[in-house]
């Protein structure tokens, strides 16, 4: 098939935040597209597979800050340092045919030109932001969204954020997401469809806030300094821009757009059928065809995170059992749309049954056997027996069809389900033909070598299927049975392999695991989760009388200004409203711990009646209260209804 005349077939995982090492979770998409993408290469199309990494926003700009590193110095080492994110898809083998950084200049330049586009539509306007923010997920929420006061999402607090903003309208674009959510087959599961019209559209959708000012670690609207791109428009367009739209980088734009899956975890199946569809209707862009939300591998029932310390950790799964076992497990022991429990004794007893039991016995029994009885090559003459073979002739060479339905449905665990059935057929087969017995008459040598090919030709159209799933270990299967071709069409029955194959003997493809052993290691091995180091308490103080405790005088203030004191690592300067009329002047060893910007207008409480001191040069007439523990302080603030000059009591 020339170039030309294949069917282009565009997949994409989601972007990867790089705010610490990816985990074991992090791999199941991006195998499942791997596997996709091989997939659709043994089918001969024309494949681009797209992954990269989401390197903007407040919390790599905070984590950053706390490591005492650049942004970009801190998403480079997790992206391209040791056991990084680049590292981590070589070792999963993970042949992606392009990664993007948002970072990259193509990006952030195209990333400012389409919001411009969509701010002179009309589509995006300028607003102040009121509501709620969770950093971690970089989502903003309305009060209502919240469930039990923390994110919907992931369940963490969020913090009050009040902005100026600008804002996509996102209400504009609801009659036509609800339309195309709910009359094509835009978004699968259709499970996910229910909840994205219940939980988002129904309810009405507010427009979505697109600009931040409170932080600096995004892409500059360049038209209105001071406001960072949200995170969530940059990231999303990574799947145009990384083609060339917008941009001189890729001009691969008119050939790939539209994709045609994205695969992404269900957490974020709200931006990919909502948000997503929404801009690019404002953008008059074509939609991708189809976006899949997978389910999540939990551990102990819930979603792997490096905060709650339960993460496992792949290379050391990887090295212990070889990247294309646990490649397999991955995708044989999980419905793909669903949550998988994620445990040490499903991977071992998945290796043991299907790969060292099933598929390696039914390799090396075979291969064992044509070198025993044939030293490794097949007679040509052979001698077909119906009763016994036309089962698994029948079952092997219908398998691709089966097989197909299944991956046309990114249904992995089905379609191996369907290889290891057949599996597990020809291991009967070998029961049933008793090559042993055979070997003992030599008039019947005809007979043993057509069930020797009947063996191999199984192997091979197995071992092609499994292609995508372990293409390293599937390539020394092909080696070892001595099959030369096993392009998609030659697996669709036998015939692929000349009759006097040669075979070729070699080491135990799936080493057998010796479970209570190898779990008691991993146990010993594993990642425990980490239970938080506390600062130990403060000294308890000596105890002091109501009355002097009554002679503090703490008053509500308001910042009216803030500034970093020049020369001082450590301190800000406050103009406060303290009610009087007159601005009071506060200076604070706080510079650590916050931005200036972050805290103008908010509410503060001082102590007012201290006598005034110089600082850096500086009067400072109070003190701002503030909580610290370790190396952690937080200003006590109050939320803004409560007027400046009011007193603590
Ligand atoms: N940066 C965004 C995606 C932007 S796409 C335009 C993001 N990044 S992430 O690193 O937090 O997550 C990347 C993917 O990993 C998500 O699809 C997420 O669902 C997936 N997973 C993270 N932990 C997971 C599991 N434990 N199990 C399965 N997938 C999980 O979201």
């Amino acid at each position: 098939m020339c170039d030309s005349c294949k069917e282009k077939f565009y997949i994409t995982t989601p972007i990867y935040y790089p705010s610490d090492k990816l985990h074991i979770g992090h791999t199941y998409c991006t195998v499942a597209t791997d596997t996709m993408a091989r997939y659709k290469r043994l089918r001969g199309c024309d494949v681009m597979f797209l992954t990269g990494t989401d390197e903007h926003g407040q919390k790599i700009e905070d984590k950053a800050k706390a490591a005492g590193v650049t942004p970009k110095q801190f998403v480079d080492n997790i992206v391209t340092g040791e056991k990084g994110v680049l590292d981590l898809w070589k070792l999963m083998n993970i042949s992606y045919d392009r990664f993007i950084r948002t970072t990259d200049d193509y990006h952030v330049e195209a990333v400012q030109r389409i919001f411009k586009k969509m701010y002179e539509k009309g589509d995006i306007y300028k607003g102040t932001y009121k509501g709620m923010y969770c950093t971690p997920c970089e989502s903003f929420w309305t009060e209502s969204q919240l469930k039990d006061g923390k994110c919907p999402d992931c369940g963490r607090e969020c913090q009050p954020a009040e902005e100026e903003a600008y804002f996509f309208r996102l209400s504009k674009y609801a009659a036509p997401v609800r339309k195309l959510l709910t009359e094509t087959d835009f978004l699968e599961p259709r499970s996910r469809v229910n909840e994205m019209v219940n939980n988002f559209i129904d309810p009405g959708l507010e427009d979505l806030c697109v600009s931040r000012t409170s932080f600096t670690w995004g892409i500059p609207v360049d038209f209105d300094p001071g406001h960072v791109v949200y995170v969530w428009v940059d990231a999303l367009f990574n799947y145009t821009t990384a083609l060339g739209f917008l941009n001189d980088k890729y001009d691969d734009y008119g050939k790939y757009w539209p994709a045609d899956v994205h695969f992404v975890g269900k957490e974020i199946v709200r931006f990919h059928s909502i948000v997503w569809p929404a801009m690019l209707m404002s953008m008059e862009m074509p939609l991708p065809k189809k976006v899949y939300g997978h389910g999540w591998l939990l551990l102990d029932g819930g979603k792997m995170s490096k905060s709650k310390g339960n993460v496992v950790d792949p290379y050391l799964l990887a090295e212990r059992y070889g990247t294309d076992a646990l490649r397999f497990f991955l995708l044989r022991s999980f419905p793909f749309g669903s949550d998988g429990n994620f445990s040490n004794e499903l991977l071992i007893s998945c290796i043991n049954t299907d790969l060292a039991n099933d598929l390696g016995n039914l390799v090396s029994r075979t291969v064992a056997m044509v070198q025993k009885y044939f030293g490794g090559k097949l007679p040509v003459e052979q001698e077909y027996d119906a009763a016994l073979d036309d089962a698994l002739v029948q079952a092997a060479g219908s398998l691709r069809a089966r097989y197909e339905t299944q991956m046309e449905h990114f249904a992995f665990q089905n379609a191996l389900s369907e290889i290891f059935t057949v599996v597990s057929r020809a291991n009967k087969y070998i029961d049933e033909t008793a090559p042993w017995i055979l070997a003992k008459d030599e008039s019947k040598r005809p007979r043993l070598a057509c069930v020797m090919y009947h063996l191999l030709e199984t192997v091979r159209i197995c071992a092609g299927l499994l292609r995508p799933f372990m293409p390293d270990t599937t390539e020394e299967i092909m080696k070892r049975i001595g099959a030369a071709c096993s392009d998609w069409d030659s697996l669709g029955s036998f015939g692929g392999l000349a009759r006097d194959a040669e075979v070729t003997a070699g080491p135990a493809l799936f080493p057998r695991i010796d479970a209570e052993k190898e779990l008691a290691a991993l146990e010993a091995l594993t990642e425990k989760p980490q239970v938080p180091q506390e600062d130990p308490l403060p000294e308890p103080l000596p105890p002091v009388s109501f009355d002097d405790f009554c002679k503090v005088e703490m008053t509500v203030v308001k910042v009216l200004t803030c500034e970093k004191v020049k020369k001082s690592e450590k301190l800000l300067k406050f103009t406060l409203d303290d009610g009087t009329g007159t601005p009071r002047q506060i200076l604070s060893g706080i510079a650590k711990f916050y931005e200036p910007e972050a805290l103008l207008g908010k509410t503060l409480v001082a102590v007012t009646n201290l006598p005034p001191r110089k600082m850096m040069g500086q009067e400072s007439c109070g003190m701002l209260l503030s909580a610290e523990r370790g190396d952690k302080l937080n200003l006590v603030m109050l939320d803004d209804t409560i007027p400046a000059g009011s007193r603590l009591v």
